[in-house]
């Protein structure tokens, strides 16, 4: 299906605000409902599923050293909008509109986190009592950054995120304040999606192939998805009016799959001020910039030397992109609005203070491979050091410790590896010779190791690491003890057992368990 690009204003997304004082705490309130939105001129209504009959969900705007409540409420229907095959955890007795919210970047309790088996459903009969809503609390005690929620719940996290549930979440700070960014109008977060619609309207997400024939209980595995329509805060492909001035952007790839390599097809560059855990020590200034799933990046960019002039933030696609293929476009920005008084904003060099974690402080250090592997049919399955979900807990910091975790990727392709609870950074990334390593289990190392880009040398929550290559992060395991997960933030993967859980452990607490 065809549809006319630029042709709708980008929405900005409301910020929430709290439903009452809890105690001290600002207390919010969120239904997760089934709704309609339009996301083209063109297009009948869409049905999603949203955060607050909103696709994406209302952006949290929270002050650092405020902590809040949110009530998480499932008011979704007893069918799932997608076609939700059964999958290795669907089999049996789960119910398919289970849901649960992660806050993606934050430190946060583990009774707080979203962790997957922590999910709840709106009440099934045939299946007992389930509880409908979760009060969740964020301390929001970490550095300034751009966060997100989105849904966690085990097996189907990427159908209920394609749906529609995901949001965006902001901590500030003083000391951000400070440096005189632009900021109110000109400051702006833009969620990138890709999406593919029926000729109604209605969401596509590709079913599984039919194993029925050979009588397998459990569907192959779903490899990927990339939509064929790039959708912004909402809209497919949309135009934003902007003053010739300096912008904040904030980007954030909150897709299945698809990874973004993003630039101006005005050739202007791009000022890398932010990653996932904020600011960064230094401006970094990029032609492109490479957006896997889950990263964010803040941004500035200039259009004062544009008038009356149509700037497409564009996806390079590579020299072997599929002349159809649309999704080389992202957004339109039309410096079309006459300057509302001078530019007084800053573009710094320098931002924030980022203290490099001690190597020789580090107690652990974990060699984690990316595998492929196959299930108990023989068909391929993508798995995190050989181990499925349900297999025990091996990976168990200690509370306050330092640890390195190195993800030796021995798949064909980048995948995003995400930790909940801590910020890490990245140490460097090292190719070694695949062919031999599938020969013999010998890793032979191609070339020295290098440092990770300008760019990735803040605070960061997920990482690409690639094909071939030994990424290295490190990382301090704390301030709360208990239950998370690790994963590839690529959703079909993540659903499909590169998932894991950790447990940070309280070496002092000596409680039987
Ligand atoms: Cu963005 Cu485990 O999550
Ligand atoms: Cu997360
Ligand atoms: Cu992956």
């Amino acid at each position: 299906m065809e549809l006319k690009k630029f042709a709708d204003p980008l929405p900005i997304i409301d910020t929430i605000k709290p439903k009452r004082k809890n105690k001290g705490l600002s207390y919010y309130e969120v239904q997760m409902e089934e709704f309609k939105q339009k996301l083209h001129r063109d297009l009948r209504p869409t049905t999603l599923w949203g955060y607050n009959r909103q696709f994406p969900g209302p952006t949290f705007d929270i002050n650092q050293g405020e902590p809040i409540q949110v009530k998480w409420i499932n008011n979704l229907p007893s069918r799932h909008l997608l076609p939700i095959d059964r999958s290795i955890h669907d089999v049996g007795h789960q119910p398919e509109v289970r849901t649960v919210t992660h806050l993606h970047g934050s430190e946060t309790k583990a009774s707080s986190d979203g962790y997957p088996d922590a999910w709840y459903t709106k009440g099934f009969k045939e299946v007992g009592s389930f509880f409908e809503r979760k009060v969740y609390e964020y301390p929001n005690h970490q550095r300034a950054a751009l966060l997100w929620y989105h849904d966690h719940a085990m097996g189907i996290t990427r159908l209920n995120v394609y749906a529609g549930l995901a949001g965006m979440y902001i901590i500030r700070n003083e000391q951000e304040k400070q440096l005189n960014l632009p900021s109110g109008k000109y400051e702006v977060a833009l969620a990138i999606q890709d999406r593919t619609l029926n000729e109604d309207g209605s969401l596509f997400y590709p079913s599984q192939p039919d194993d029925a024939s050979e009588n397998l209980p459990d569907p192959s595995i779903t490899p990927f998805f990339l939509g064929d329509k790039i959708v912004v805060n909402g809209k497919i492909w949309p135009y934003f009016k902007v003053e010739p001035r300096k912008y904040r952007l904030r980007l954030l790839n909150a897709s299945n799959t698809r990874t973004y390599q993003l630039y101006f097809d005005s050739g202007q560059p791009i000022y890398q001020i932010g990653s996932d855990g904020g600011l960064m020590q230094r401006t970094v200034k990029l032609d492109k910039i490479a957006l896997e799933p889950a990263e964010r990046v803040d941004v500035i960019v200039d259009f004062s030397q544009y008038s009356n002039e149509e700037i497409i933030l564009k996806n390079d696609l590579g020299p072997d992109a599929d002349p159809e293929d649309e999704t080389d476009d992202i957004i339109q920005f039309r410096v079309s609005l006459p300057l509302s008084g001078k530019d007084k904003s800053s573009l710094p060099s320098y931002l924030s203070r980022i203290t490099p974690l001690k190597q020789g402080r580090v107690q652990t250090i974990r060699n984690l491979k990316l595998v492929g592997s196959e299930d108990n049919y023989g068909r391929p399955l993508l798995l995190l050091d050989n181990k499925k979900w349900m297999d025990p807990i091996t990976e168990k910091p200690k509370l306050g410790s330092t640890e390195i975790w190195s993800f030796m990727n021995i798949t064909g392709f980048t995948h995003p590896m995400h930790i909940h609870l801590i910020q890490f950074q990245v140490l460097d990334r090292q190719p070694f010779d695949l062919d031999q390593y599938n020969k013999d289990g010998s890793v032979v190392f191609t070339s020295p190791a290098t440092a990770p880009k300008p760019n990735e040398r803040g605070w960061k929550d997920t990482i690409a690491a690639p094909s071939a290559q030994i990424t290295r992060v490190i990382a301090k395991f704390g301030p709360y003890t208990g239950d998370y997960v690790w994963h590839c933030h690529i959703l079909e993967h993540e659903d499909y057992d590169m998932m894991r859980p950790f447990s940070v452990i309280d070496p002092n607490d000596h409680r039987d368990d």
